[in-house]
């Protein structure tokens, strides 16, 4: 952990104009520094700096933040790299505060990890004991070579190998036990290890720790019975959803090739690297994951994913989707021919047809397309094409992300689509809308219009939530209006994931600091989603201004939102007690309810700004 004075003095003392001068030509316009986006492509300029806040922001790409997510997105490495190497050249000394208990739990956990790795390679190369095993891997053509480089290992057949090396080094059971290498027995007495007999695949993040093992059974009998492998269980440091194989060692790759293919399996990716693909990485057996594609993320912009068969393909169809709308990142899919995967497929017919297949995989939306127009038989005809269509759309109207992902991204996909269907992209909204509406069935304010800007009309935000996003715009420019705010509206009011973990971040920094600014706020940001989002938030609310007003606008909305809903709720709730009642009665009582609400609303304090 690098300690927050440093991250503060390292932010103070580094000129932002400098660093980013550096890669990107910049020209005064008013206040700010104006050039071509380094971010994406572009000939006019819409990348803006700004040496009073300290932050950067592009409008054409939606990409902003602070010095340090500058470095994180042009360098490709995580928060504290970036700090460190801005540190560096500024030579500021690192440091360190004292790891918190998980931090160090984690730190313990990679270092048995990293000690029982060298165990099981010393039990593949030795001379004896890994004999036979080597001859399996030799069966399966993985080289020497490879072996090495992924660090492949050995677990040998009896009950405590393991536990036994711990004890004559004096590292204790538990410590063994934490990292999931050993189980206690039954009885209580002693304990034994979890991998007997196996192929050791070492697991190894971004950053080389050895986060977890899997194990290949060497004995045909457990690959019948289904356990042919067997993985870590979940820690502090490994999350099988989380991570994928091979990253350590294709890193460098995806960013050169500003790709990742995504494979299956562990001897899948193993394959692969000997022959020279490089930035192939391994799910271990899972469709791909949100969190996995946003690792990749960090260091590509275009993922390939290849499934084992068309059968696997149809069914991780729809996942792909909506990673696809969720992460910003250009995902494509293939299917392995003859229900071959990869590492037979490279064996039997090469890398280069391998190859092949990546550069012919088709976008994830375009696959999903094509399989429901194939479900349709007649789907040439009108009624057929009508039904492809809304199926199509149907799992774009299902996908969490439709609504909240970046509306620049979702604006391209909308265009996309519309291409793919021959439809306009607004017709092709408004049809994802109804079907949305048709499954989720929400609450909405009686009057939408309300004091809340309605400026982006693509975005299907409720007014509530417009209301709730222009509370934590004007937050971010008069971070100490937060006392007038605080009693009223807590994170857990927003709907949308990403603004809920944004507003839980902003109410932080305005109520924790004195005189916060926002590159501070900015600074303490490790996902570079939340930095942009945070970044575009604030130069909107800066670009309304008026703070007072806004603010007083958006609660009083909140405020009447909230009355309306309770007396709505309340109505329910009275028909539900007494179905008797007649309408006038019913009216009665939600007049009542609702003069009782007027009153506490007037009793609260924190309302009126
Ligand atoms: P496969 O059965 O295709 O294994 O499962 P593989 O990697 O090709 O292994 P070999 O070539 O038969 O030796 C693909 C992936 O699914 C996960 C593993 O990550 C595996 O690499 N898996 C499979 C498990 O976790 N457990 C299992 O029992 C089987
Ligand atoms: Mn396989």
């Amino acid at each position: 952990m690098i300690d927050s004075t440093t991250i503060r003095q390292v932010q103070d003392a580094a000129d932002i104009l400098d660093v980013i001068g550096e890669h990107v030509a910049l020209k005064r316009a008013g206040k700010n520094f104006l050039g071509l986006c380094p971010f994406h492509e572009e000939k006019t300029p819409s990348f803006s700096v700004s040496p009073s806040k300290s932050i950067f922001k592009c409008f054409g790409c939606g990409a902003g933040g602070s010095i340090f997510q500058f470095i994180m997105r042009k360098d490709r490495v995580s928060f504290p790299e970036a700090v460190e190497s801005l540190a560096q050249r500024l030579g500021i000394p690192i440091a360190r505060s004292q790891p918190s208990p998980t931090a160090q739990r984690k730190v313990d956990l990679a270092s048995v990890n990293s000690w029982a790795a060298g165990v099981f390679r010393s039990n593949l190369q030795d001379q004896v004991l890994g004999r036979s095993a080597r001859e399996y891997l030799a069966t399966r053509g993985l080289s020497p070579q490879i072996q090495e480089q992924f660090k492949l290992g050995l677990a040998l057949p009896g009950w405590d190998g393991l536990i036994q090396t711990a004890a004559s080094t004096s590292r204790s059971a538990q410590s063994l036990a934490a990292a999931g290498l050993v189980t206690a027995r039954e009885s209580g007495q002693g304990w034994y290890d979890r991998f007997r007999n196996r192929l050791i695949f070492p697991i190894v993040d971004a950053s080389q720790r050895v986060i977890a093992f899997a194990g290949r059974s060497l004995e045909l009998a457990d690959e019948k019975s289904g356990a042919k492998y067997l993985n870590s269980p979940e820690t502090p440091l490994f999350s099988k959803s989380s991570c994928l194989y091979g990253l350590d060692q294709a890193r460098d790759s995806i960013v050169r090739k500003n790709q990742a293919v995504v494979v299956e399996g562990y001897t899948d990716c193993l394959m692969a690297h000997q022959h020279g693909l490089t930035n192939v990485v391994a799910t271990m057996g899972t469709a791909l994951t949100d969190l996995q594609a946003g690792l990749l993320r960090r260091f590509c912009e275009r993922v390939v994913v290849v499934f084992d068969s068309d059968q696997a393909g149809l069914q991780a169809a729809d996942r792909a989707i909506d990673v696809f709308l969720g992460q910003r990142i250009q995902l494509s899919v293939a299917a392995v021919p003859q229900g071959k995967d990869p590492c037979d497929y490279i064996i039997s017919h090469g890398i280069d047809a391998f190859g092949q297949i990546v550069d012919h995989a088709v976008d994830a939306l375009e696959y999903k397309w094509q399989l429901a127009r194939r479900a349709q038989q007649d789907s040439d005809s009108p009624a057929g094409q009508h039904r492809a269509i809304e199926q199509f759309l149907a799992s774009l109207a299902r996908s969490a992300h439709f609504g909240s992902s970046d509306p620049i991204w979702r604006g391209l996909l909308l265009n996309h689509i519309a291409k793919l269907l021959s439809m306009s992209p607004v017709q092709v909204l408004a049809v994802v809308n109804q079907l949305k509406s048709r499954t989720a069935r929400r609450v909405q304010p009686a009057d939408p219009s309300g004091p809340v800007s309605t400026a982006s009309a693509q975005t299907p935000l409720s007014a509530m939530d417009k209301a709730l996003r222009q509370v934590l715009e004007v937050l971010l420019n008069k971070p100490s209006y937060i006392e007038k705010v605080a009693g009223v509206i807590a994170p857990e009011d927003f709907s949308q994931a990403d603004l809920q973990t944004v507003a839980e971040a902003v109410f932080k920094w305005a109520g924790d600091t004195d005189q916060p600014q926002l590159s501070d706020l900015l600074a303490g940001q490790s996902s570079l989603d939340q930095a942009d989002l945070i970044t575009s938030l604030a130069e909107q609310g800066s670009r309304k201004g008026n703070f007072q007003p806004n603010l007083s606008g958006a609660m009083d909305y909140i405020c009447s939102y909230r009355q309306r809903r309770n007396s709505l709720d309340a109505a329910e709730s009275i028909r539900r007690a007494d179905s008797d009642l007649s309408d006038e009665q019913v009216n009665e009582l939600l007049q009542q309810v609702q003069s009782q609400l007027k009153t506490q609303n007037r009793r609260n304090p924190g309302i009126r700004v």
